[in-house]
Formats: structure tokens, sequence, C-alpha cells
């Protein structure tokens, strides 16, 4: 999508304005696809990275799956044509109700994150119901600390011991088929040396506890370019995982949600204002943390690009921030770019994962609109 199609959304929808690049969210489920058609492999679209319906509604019609957290999640996907058995279901603390539905729906997988949980869908199960456990491997993810979930000291999964235990359980109850294991050791890794450690703990942990997979689920975590010039490697990922993969010779599930959709989307915005102080010279957007709380929550850095000609312009080094009464309302600090004026409008890059997902209604500032192009035209989304 390029910078016109900014403009030109800007125009006509007003700001501030996510806009979705279609065609870019479809060219990378064909790539991860390619990548893996060696194996019996399903792309579980990690709904919580992105809820739009138009988005998901793409994804449905590309056959994949999908990975849901939350009942809001569950019914979202199944408006848009999401059958159960294409559901996966993960979350560190299902309700009961949530599970007493999961099972009479029948969906793909119920990821166990706890023993406990088990002993809870025990007491629902109208029906037979598939699950898969969440086992934590311990594996530092190396990355923010917030979105690191593979160690111990983090809330999510079991650890092996535990995972023994309800591998027993699980297999002297006849209303519940064990599928496989899942793991999810963070999100934006960019090396592959985590993802080594962790899949070859589980090949052991496997073979220690003679559990057939039928299906491994790697959960999500590849890691995209912000601006750094760092991303998890692909052909890396390939050379070092995959033969790991195969052993298994299991199904291949991987619950992608940032890689498919971060880069997609811009999040387009206008220049209230430019403020200069005896020490700084702050941009003042019509669009700040709550529109987009990545920077502020985990110190994210995305690229900013002036939607505006900057021939000619001077240089200055601002601080980019929104209107949201917190310090942390900064998108960037020290930002060198070229000087905008009053109504003109900067992009906000590789806002699609975790954007207006995270979006919130502090301060009473509107969300902000979102718009799709699906490579001919704009539209606005529901
Ligand atoms: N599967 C599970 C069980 C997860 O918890 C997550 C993300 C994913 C898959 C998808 O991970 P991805 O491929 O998107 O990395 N709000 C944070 C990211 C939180 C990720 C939470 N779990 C951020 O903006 O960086």
């Amino acid at each position: 999508m390029d910078s016109h199609t900014l403009v030109d959304a800007a125009m006509s929808f007003g700001t501030p304005l996510y806009v979705y690049d279609l065609p870019f969210v479809l060219q990378r489920i064909s790539v991860v696809t390619e990548l893996f058609k060696d194996f019996d492999f399903h792309l579980a679209f990690a709904v919580k990275a992105n809820f739009n319906k138009d988005i998901l509604s793409a994804l449905e019609k590309s056959g994949a799956m999908v990975d849901v957290v939350s009942f809001g999640e569950y019914n979202q996907v199944r408006s848009v044509g999401f059958t159960p058995d294409r559901i996966i279901v993960n979350g560190n603390c299902k309700k009961k109700e949530e599970l007493d539905k999961y099972v009479q729906d029948g969906v793909f997988s119920i990821n166990l994150d706890s023993y406990e949980e088990l002993l809870r869908l025990e007491t629902v199960l109208s029906r037979p119901a598939r699950v898969s456990i969440r086992v934590n491997p311990d594996v530092d993810a190396k990355t923010h600390r917030h979105i690191a979930t593979g160690l111990r000291e983090n809330k999510f999964g079991v650890d092996f011991d535990t995972a023994s235990a309800m591998i027993e359980r699980i297999r002297s109850n006849k209303m519940l088929e064990l599928i496989g294991l899942h793991c999810h050791i963070g999100s934006q890794i960019t090396e592959v040396e985590p993802y080594l450690e962790a899949v070859v703990s589980i090949k052991y942990f496997a073979r220690s506890v003679g559990l057939r997979v039928q299906v491994f689920n790697l959960g999500g975590g590849w890691g995209i370019d912000y601006g750094n010039g760092k991303s998890l490697d692909l052909e890396e990922y390939r050379q070092k995982i995959f033969p790991i993969l195969k052993e298994f010779g299991s199904a291949i599930v991987l619950e992608l949600g940032r890689w498919i959709v971060a880069p997609s989307a811009y999040l387009v915005s206008k220049v209230e204002y430019v403020k200069k102080t005896a020490s700084k010279i702050f941009v003042m957007l019509d669009t700040g943390m709550t529109h987009l709380i990545r920077p502020a929550l985990y110190g994210a850095k995305h690229k900013i690009i002036p939607l505006y000609e900057t021939k000619g312009r001077k240089k200055i080094k601002a601080d980019v921030v929104g209107p949201i009464c917190e310090s942390a309302d900064t998108f960037r600090k020290s930002y060198t770019m070229a000087e905008p004026k009053e109504g003109e409008f900067v992009a906000i890059c590789d806002v699609g994962a975790y954007g207006y997902a995270m979006a919130s209604d502090y301060n009473l500032i509107p969300k902000p609109k979102e718009v799709i192009w699906d490579g001919k035209k704009l539209f606005r989304s529901s």
C-alpha cells in the first residue's frame, strides 16, 4: 500500500484511522503455508492480535483455523463463519460456562493450561472432548518480559511433571481425547534458539511418557522487523526446527498473530500542532496511547512516516506524542523527522497486531475508525 492510498484514506474517512492492507495478509498466509508444505500443517490465526471482522472473514475464506482466548473472541469468529472444528481454545483462566460451551460445540482442541483446569473441564463433560496440554518448557524467549510466557515463573502452562500427571488422568477418562501438546513461549521472538530449545525438550518429554502426539501446536511468537533490522529468520527456522518437527511425525499447528497482520496496517494520524518549549519539540498527534498502547506498555518503537512533502523541510528532533493525559503517551522520543505543519498526516507503521485490539476508552477519546484496502479500493470496516 503506498502513501497516496494512506492520504486518500485520511481524506475520505478522517483521522485517526487504522488502514489494513488485505492482500498483504493473504500473502503472509501463502508464505507460511508454502514453508510448511511438507507437513500436515494448520495455521491457527491468533485472534487476540486482531479481531477485525473483515480480516477474520478473509482468514476464514483462506481456510485457516483460529486460536481464541475468550467467549468474546469465540463469538466473533463464529459470526464470520468459522465452524467449531476450526477453532482452538487457549487462555489461562477459562470459565466453567466457557468450557461447557466449547465441549458442547466440539471445538478442535481445548488447550488445558493447568491441572486445575482439567478438573474443571471434567465437571462439564456433557460429551467427549479433544484436549491438548499446554506445556511450559522453561525457556527464555529473549523478548520483552511482558510478552515472555515460557519461563517457569510465568503463569502459563504446566511443567513436565504436572503434564505427566495430567496425561495419566486424561488417559483414564473415556470422555477425553488427548490430541497433543501445545506450547507458546512468547511473542516478538527474533531468535530461533528458544524455539529449538522448546521443541527439543518437548520431544524428549513426549518420548519419556510414551505419548504419541497427533497434533503439535507450537503457538505463535514469530518476530517481525519493527525497524531495527531484527526479525525471525525463517530460513534458519526451517533448517533448525523442521528436522525435529519431522521426528514428531504429527500434524503441526502454528498460532501466529503478529507475523501475519502486524506489517499490514498503518495508524494514520493528523498533526494537530507542533509545540516548542525551551528544551523540546513535541509533535502533537490526534492519536495516542489509547489507540496504540505498545510504545507505552512495552517500550515498542514503531516507525512513523510522513505523508507530506518532505523536500526542503527543516529536520527536527521531536517527541511524537498524543492527546492523552499521561506522560507515557509518547510514540517516539527525539525522533528525527521533517518538521510537519498543522493538519498534515503521518502514518505509524506495523500496527496491524495488538493495535486496535488493545485500544481503550480512556479519556473518552473515540477509538479510531478502521479501513480496509482490498488492493483496488478502500472501504470502511465493521
Ligand atoms: N498463542 C498464544 C497461546 C498466545 O498467547 C499468543 C500471544 C499467540 C499465540 C500469538 O502470538 P504472536 O504470534 O502474535 O506473537 N500485546 C503484545 C503481545 C502479546 C501476545 C500474547 N499472546 C504486544 O503488543 O507485543
